[in-house]
């Protein structure tokens, strides 16, 4: 069969055999469940389709002459234990199922969750965050679904089948050649009519992925102010009911094709139970069979259309499982750049000694690289300042010194060590941000800034807010540090999210500080608060700054000026301003050396904006 195969079709082939293996390495764990499961199931389904025969022997009781009622009796006694003793079993099948099932998906929600803190940043910035999740999780309930569902009623059914037709053929060969040929015509409608759900049913799903991406848009908090912003309300309505138009036309055609198919299995099913009487008669008329097994052989013959159906539509969800588990391995095998050593060192009191050393990175091969020959190093408790014009590679030179990538050439190092020979908790825990903008979790405030160090006391909390100098706004709010900051932090301005971010970094006290100031020009009094806030923060701490204000490029030890992913120059305010090169070129058209060097507290301060 193999050879006339097209290619394509035997890569697929190969490829769903791969995943199959994969999957069944799930299972691995839970086998002993699983044989567990088929016994119960067999039990289950055997003691439901002996008492056919029982009732084929009751009815020929009278027929066959003199009735023993106490016999009867007995048979009947019999059908009752046999269908009860069943109905128990299949409660405990469904435990059993259900163990081995939501464990599979215990396992693999776990999997995934831990993958997915470890891949690389890459990832995140190159895909929609919302359609990352939506997808894990669309993917991860659809899964299981086939998982607690499909393949134990595949057993089930495939079990029914086999001892119901093996009864059949022990009953009456002929007969049961006659049913198993009857049946045989049904498979191949049955597969179209499942081929067809199919497809109704993954039209579904995209539709109502696109749907609740467009209302993810829509409604975010960003995306809600977009629309009346642009006063797009009525565009966006009608985007909306196109697509909840062509949902409800789906669904309707979906229940529709359900309603034909069991429609048209009953009828099959009854008309199959016409021929099985039929043909038995002939039987029954030239005494080669008795009234007994017929209606016995009838029931049977009942009990196995649904299961044939069911098998035979299974298949094709079978095959679509595969296609599930397939994208869950997908997002299980991205790649891991920033990965720690099995070796890695843990440095329990770092110092905050930070070196680059000929760094050089791309975020893509194809783009070229964004960051060339960055050689420099910091003392313990010195600060650079990085300033040069947009897009000169500044917040990647923070970005590596997180770890978040790792450089394609050079070394950045931590007292000494090369970061990817440190544990990622080492370089986490030395390593401290205060971002322009702050990442908060819709939680309390307390909560936001506890996340700087999670086993901190309230008391600690509350200091590290005191000296960020969120007092007034803690003072102001109903609830205190209680106070839920809503999605991203949206009841927050700016600037108090910023201090947010302070605190955040004060409770957590790293030797090594990495802050982006915030190129918005803030009022003057928030902006010394911010300023003293944010010196109080990097005080003893080695700090790298993206610098936009005057006050903090004219303190730091030392300044990098970054163009087009290298440092041009360096040295401190004065050395830089006297060399006469792009630093002072920016410095006169920025501040047209209107401003003092060391604006008076409280004057608006000018904003070094790149
Ligand atoms: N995730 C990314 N993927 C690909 N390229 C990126 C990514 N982030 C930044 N870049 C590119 O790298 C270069 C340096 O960007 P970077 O953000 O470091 O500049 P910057 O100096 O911080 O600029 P700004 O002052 O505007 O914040 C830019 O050309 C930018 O387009
Ligand atoms: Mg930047």
């Amino acid at each position: 069969m193999a050879a006339i195969m097209k290619p394509g079709q035997r890569r697929t082939l190969r490829r769903r055999a791969r995943v199959a293996r994969r999957s069944l390495r799930l299972f691995r764990a839970y086998k002993w469940r699983a044989l567990g499961l088929l016994v119960v199931v067999a039990v289950t389904t055997t003691l439901d389709l002996l008492p056919a025969l029982l009732i084929g022997l009751i009815v020929d009781e009278p027929i066959q002459g003199d009735a023993d009622f106490r016999r009867m009796g007995l048979l009947f006694a019999g059908i009752t234990a046999m269908y009860a003793v069943s109905a128990v079993c299949s409660v405990w099948s469904g435990w059993i199922n259900q163990q081995i099932g939501q464990g599979i998906m215990y396992d693999l929600r776990a999997q995934l969750h831990a993958h997915l803190q470890r891949v690389s940043v890459h990832f995140f910035t190159s895909s929609r965050t919302g359609e990352i999740l939506s997808r894990v999780s669309n993917d991860v309930n659809q899964l299981q679904i086939y998982v607690t569902q499909l393949y134990a009623a595949m057993l089930t059914n495939g079990i029914t089948l086999l001892i119901a037709m093996g009864l059949m053929v022990v009953l009456n060969w002929q007969l049961a050649v006659a049913a198993i040929l009857l049946l045989l015509l049904w498979v191949l409608p049955t597969m179209k009519v499942g081929q067809h759900m199919r497809r109704l049913q993954r039209a579904r799903q995209e539709e109502t992925a696109d749907m609740s991406a467009h209302l993810e848009e829509t409604l975010s908090v960003s995306g809600s102010m977009l629309v009346r912003a642009f006063g797009r309300q009525d565009h966006e309505s009608q985007r909306f009911s196109k697509m909840n138009d062509s949902l409800r036309t789906l669904a309707i055609r979906q229940v529709m094709a359900g309603r034909w198919f069991q429609m048209s299995t009953r009828l099959f099913g009854s008309v199959a139970i016409g021929f099985v009487f039929w043909l038995g008669s002939y039987g029954v008329a030239e005494n080669q069979v008795s009234v007994g097994s017929v209606v016995a052989f009838a029931l049977l013959t009942q009990r196995v259309f649904q299961p044939f159906s069911l098998v035979a539509r299974g298949t094709t969800d079978i095959i679509a499982s595969l296609a599930i588990f397939q994208r869950i391995y997908e997002y299980l095998d991205l790649p891991v750049d920033v990965d720690e050593k099995a070796d890695a060192v843990q440095v329990d009191h770092p110092r905050g000694v930070v070196e680059f050393d000929r760094v050089g990175f791309a975020y893509d091969a194809a783009d070229g690289p964004a960051l060339h020959d960055i050689s420099f190093r910091l003392e313990p408790g010195q600060m650079a300042a990085l300033v040069g014009p947009s897009g000169a590679g500044k917040t990647t030179v923070t970005y590596l010194l997180q770890r978040f990538y790792d450089p394609g050439e050079g070394a950045i190092r931590l007292d000494g060590h090369d970061l990817r020979d440190l544990t990622l908790d080492t370089v986490a825990r030395t390593i401290g941000t205060v971002a322009q903008d702050t990442s908060l979790f819709n939680s309390t405030l307390i909560e936001n800034i506890r996340y700087g160090r999670i086993e901190a006391t309230d008391e600690e909390v509350e200091e590290a807010a005191q000296t960020a100098g969120l007092r007034d706004l803690v003072e102001r709010l109903p609830e205190g540090l209680h106070t839920r900051v809503g999605e991203r932090g949206y009841h927050l301005s700016g600037g108090e999210k910023q201090r947010v971010s302070i605190a955040r970094a004060i409770l957590k006290d790293p030797p090594v500080l990495v802050l982006d100031e915030a190129t918005a020009s803030l009022d003057s009094l928030l902006e010394r608060e911010i300023r003293e806030a944010t010196s109080r923060l990097s005080a003893g701490r080695t700090t790298v700054v993206i610098a936009h204000r005057l006050s903090t490029i004219v303190s730091a030890d030392v300044i990098f000026v970054m163009q087009d992913g290298r440092i041009i120059d360096r040295g401190t305010h004065e050395e830089l301003l006297a060399r006469g090169g792009l630093y002072a070129r920016l410095y006169h058209e920025q501040f047209g050396g209107k401003a003092t060097v060391s604006p008076a507290d409280g004057a608006p301060e000018p904003s070094w904006q790149s």
